[in-house]
Parts: C-alpha cells; sequence; structure tokens
C-alpha cells in the first residue's frame, strides 16, 4: 500500500482523554535486550505523527539510551537528565525537534543516570511530569530487565507493550517480564506490610510458600484475607498488556504470540492481547546500519507494513481510554 493510502488507512480521532489535557501514554518493553523495542518506538512514533498527532518520544532506557540513533539523529544537547538534576524545570524543555513533523524527542540520559541509580524521588517525579507533556500521545522506550524502575515506567502507560521473538530465552524473559510488572503493581498498590512481605518473598522463584505464578500467589492472598483476594483479582482483569512478536520468519513463529497468550492465561490468569507480528526483514539491520529510518526510507518493507498495521490497532484500542492515565497515580 502506497504512503499516502496507509495514512488514510486509520485516522486518530482525539486521543486526549474526556476534559483533560492529559497525552495517552504507550510504552515498549519486555525482559530482553535486543529485540527491538527501540525500532518499534521509534517506527510507531513516526507512524502517529505522519497521521497529524502530537507525539513525543521518551528514551526511557536509562543508561543504555540510543533512540535518537534509531531515528538518525546526533546525540541531543539536553536530555532527560538535565530534568532529573534540575538544570531544567520543565521536562517540555528537554523535547528536542526528531525532524519529523510532529515527532519530539526526550533523549536518554547520558552521564550519571544508570537505571540502578535513579533516586525513587526522582523517578515519580519524571513519571508524573510525563502526564502533564503538552502532546497528543507519549510513547517511551523502556530498557531491558525487570528492574523496578523499568516496571514503574512499564506501569504508568495507558497501554504497555511487551516485545518478544521467537526465541526460547526471549520467552522465558518476557514471562518474567509480565509477572514482576503484575507483582510490582500490587506492590504500588499494597500498604499492608505483611503482605509487602509476601509478595517480596514471592517475586523469588524458590520460596517456600510455593508461589510460582501469579494464580498461586491470589490464592495464598484470598487465604489470608479473602476481600484482598477479590482486589487482588480485579487488578488482575485489568491488568492486559500488548503482546508483540518481533523478527518473525514462520508462520510457526506468528503463532507464538497466539500460544504465549494462552500460556499466560492458564498459568498465571493474566490475559494478554496479542497485537501482531513483525517479520523479519533483512533491509531492518540495513537500514540501522545506514542510521536511517525504515519506516520513512522504505515504507512498502515488510517492516513498515506490520509497524502501520500494529500502530493502527493501537490506535484503536486508545480511543477506548477515558481515565486519566497510569497504575501508579
Ligand atoms: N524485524 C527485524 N528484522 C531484522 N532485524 C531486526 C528486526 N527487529 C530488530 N532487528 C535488529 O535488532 C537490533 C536491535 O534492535 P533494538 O535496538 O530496537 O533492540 P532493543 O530491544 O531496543 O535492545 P536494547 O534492550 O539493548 O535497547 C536492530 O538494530 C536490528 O539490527
Ligand atoms: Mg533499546
Amino acid at each position: 500500500m502506497p504512503m499516502a493510502e496507509l495514512q488514510t488507512a486509520f485516522d486518530f480521532p482525539e486521543l486526549h482523554r474526556k476534559g483533560s489535557r492529559q497525552p495517552a501514554v504507550i510504552c515498549v518493553g519486555g525482559g530482553k535486550g535486543g529485540i527491538g523495542k527501540t525500532l518499534l518506538t521509534a517506527n510507531l512514533g513516526i507512524c502517529f505523527a505522519r497521521s497529524g498527532i502530537k507525539v513525543v518520544l521518551l528514551d526511557a532506557d536509562l543508561g543504555g539510551s540510543n533512540l535518537h540513533t534509531t531515528l538518525g539523529m546526533d546525540l541531543p544537547d539536553i536530555s532527560l537528565s538535565d530534568f532529573v538534576q534540575r538544570r531544567v524545570e520543565r521536562l517540555e524543555d528537554t523535547i528536542v525537534d526528531s525532524g519529523v513533523e510532529g515527532l519530539g524527542l526526550i533523549s536518554g540520559a547520558q552521564d550519571f543516570l544508570g537505571s540502578a541509580n535513579i533516586k525513587y524521588t526522582q523517578k515519580m517525579r519524571v513519571l508524573k511530569r510525563i502526564l502533564k507533556i503538552d502532546c497528543d500521545l507519549v510513547i517511551m522506550d523502556l530498557g531491558s530487565g525487570t528492574s523496578f524502575n523499568v516496571l514503574d515506567f512499564f506501569l504508568v502507560a495507558d497501554l504497555g507493550l511487551v516485545m518478544l521473538v521467537p526465541e526460547p530465552t526471549s520467552l522465558e524473559n518476557s514471562y518474567r517480564f509480565i509477572k514482576s510488572a503484575f507483582y510490582r503493581l500490587l506492590k504500588h498498590r499494597e500498604t499492608s506490610r505483611p503482605i509487602l512481605k509476601l509478595l517480596d518473598d514471592a517475586m523469588e522463584s524458590c520460596n517456600e510458600m510455593g508461589i510460582r505464578t501469579p494464580y498461586d500467589l491470589i490464592r495464598v492472598v484470598a487465604r489470608l484475607d479473602p476481600e484482598r483476594g477479590d482486589v487482588y483479582r480485579s487488578l488482575m482483569l485489568e491488568f492486559r498488556p500488548l503482546l508483540v512478536v518481533n523478527q518473525v520468519r514462520t508462520p510457526e513463529d506468528a503463532e507464538l504470540g497466539m500460544a504465549v497468550r494462552t500460556a499466560c492465561r492458564k498459568y498465571f490468569g493474566i490475559d494478554l492481547d496479542y497485537l501482531g507480528s513483525i517479520d523479519f526483514d533483512d533491509s531492518v539491520w540495513q537500514a540501522v546500519r545506514r542510521r536511517s529510518v525504515l519506516l520513512e526510507h522504505d515504507p512498502e518493507s515488510a517492516f513498515s507494513r506490520s509497524v502501520w498495521k500494529i500502530a493502527g490497532t493501537i490506535a484503536r484500542r486508545l480511543r477506548h481510554i477515558e481515565r486519566p492515565s497510569g497504575w501508579l497515580f
């Protein structure tokens, strides 16, 4: 489909929530490194910006930020560090022009901000201000792993994408990521000390209580406190990460999304949505080497088509978001 047709294939109505100027927030995560999170973030940003809405990309890969490179940009002079270190007062002041109309970038921290180093209060200040950026949509690129910092950025989003590639290590990491994000959500909502302790213990894979899955956890909590068990169950129903399978080479690879969805529902009790797959495409890594953005330079490629399709599905989901953003606040 030519670019012009693709652009009009779906439109983005009012993305702001009713009566609010808060942007919609999505993020791209997944437990493993090198699986295409940054590529998808950059290219999704272009899809949405090309469709006429105001987008800000935020490089939340603290310690490994490279979203600017994926967008073909030099390292900007200003970054998230400047806001965190209070060298600038407003998060908006760290937005730089990406060169694509309607697409701004908040570049990742280059200096002190290894993911382990950002303090809790600094992080919460960033998360709160993300929801106040004057734009229609914020898309955040997350780092790999399941550190609290990664999970908290994931949880602040309206839609959290979990990427995986068809490899056993990636599968394992994505299950761990989904489980960890859910436990982290429960921790944010929990105030009882003994239950908080139980949540920490449950994260240990060989815990004495035999809790291996979110299902097990809820069973144990409901035994201790039935009402709390009900609250946890409803949080579980609301928690719906969106799965994207990248680097698909065979039809079986693409079916992995449904298999993971089924396994998550059966063993975790968590209902994922399978958003779609992206083909492995040699032109992707070739574009990366050239520092060019594939969606711009080859909109007909298999990769570009898949990304446009995923953007369309996301746009339809965003229409249904009416409540204020995020799980955390
Ligand atoms: N669909 C694809 N087809 C071909 N190559 C791909 C595809 N997706 C990703 N790649 C390759 O994977 C590399 C890593 O992608 P990317 O930097 O987006 O991963 P990441 O998940 O952000 O990694 P990190 O966690 O280290 O930041 C790309 O530079 C590209 O070479
Ligand atoms: Mg990355």
